[in-house]
């Protein structure tokens, strides 16, 4: 029960990551509001959450590009739970292709949903953190936040973005208490990556190969490093980026060495 008495929020809480994370967070105690644009998938969050743990998992539809929208989402949550402790920012999205093929639109919705998201739920959630005496603030930045990959110029952008916002938060908000610290995770196997693997068989032998322990990740992999960055166990960490890619980004293997 590392998260016992905390109140969190976590985005992007549909599927994924984010639902991983929100029955993690649930079995070590924490009330949770599941928060996601896709509502119905937040609600089925929640019911999942509810077998196990009663109460413990409300759901908000969001659109965390939004500030009215989030603003409203910290302040529900105060109401409901009494209090604001964690927030996961972890809602994302991906749009494919090279700047000269990424459509100026794409570009832009990239920019509001990864890192505007980020900031809106800072801009707002902070505050209420403030009140109850800090709190931990985590990001999910991704391996691309270091690591560009082809193809995938504005995510990658949108992805180092975040990693900087997480420094300069943690600088500004450290002495309120407050700690911000982001997770990058390498390939996870969920609808977001779910297009790549389906289009190239090879896909996830290749996830795993490029991976020193052999696998690609599932999203309770990533849940465990959000729950250890919330509790109190991580209280001297803040400013950070953790990554958890099975090893990837720390450098070449043997089996990707031969291809
Ligand atoms: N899957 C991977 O391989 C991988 C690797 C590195 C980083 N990530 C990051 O992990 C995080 C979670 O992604 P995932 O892999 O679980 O994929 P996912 O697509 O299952 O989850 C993303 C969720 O964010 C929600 N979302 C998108 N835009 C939103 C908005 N404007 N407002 C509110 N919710 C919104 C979606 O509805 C979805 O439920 C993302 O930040 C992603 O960039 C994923």
């Amino acid at each position: 029960m590392q998260l016992k008495g905390k109140t969190a929020i976590i985005t992007g809480a549909a599927g994924g990551i984010g639902r991983a994370t929100v029955l993690r967070f649930a079995q070590e105690g924490a009330q949770v509001v599941a928060a996601d644009i896709q509502g119905e998938g937040a609600e089925e969050t929640a019911h999942i959450a509810g077998a196990d743990y009663p109460d413990a998992v409300i759901a908000h539809t969001v659109d965390v590009s939004k500030g009215d929208q989030v603003e409203r989402l910290i302040s529900e949550t105060v109401s409901h739970f009494g209090k604001l402790d964690v927030i996961f920012s972890n809602a994302a999205i991906m749009r494919d292709g090279s700047v000269v093929d990424l459509p100026e639109s794409d570009w832009d919705t990239l920019f509001d949903a990864n890192v505007k998201g980020a900031f809106l739920c800072g801009k707002y959630g902070i505050p209420a953190m403030r009140q109850g005496g800090g709190g931990s603030f985590i990001i999910t930045a991704s391996v691309n936040s270091f690591y560009a990959e082809s193809d995938i110029a504005g995510y990658c952008a949108t992805k180092g973005a975040v990693l900087q916002l997480t420094r300069a938060m943690a600088i500004d908000h450290g002495p309120e208490g407050v700690r911000v610290n982001c997770i990058c995770p390498g390939w996870i196997e969920t609808a977001m990556s779910q297009p790549f693997l389906e289009e190239n068989p090879e896909g996830r032998e290749f996830a795993g190969t490029i991976a020193p322990v052999g696998r690609i990740g599932q999203p309770d992999d990533v849940a465990g490093v959000a729950v250890f960055l919330a509790s109190d166990a991580s209280r001297f960490v803040t400013g950070a980026a953790y990554t958890v890619d099975g090893g990837w980004t720390a450098g070449m293997t043997k089996a990707l060495a031969l291809i």
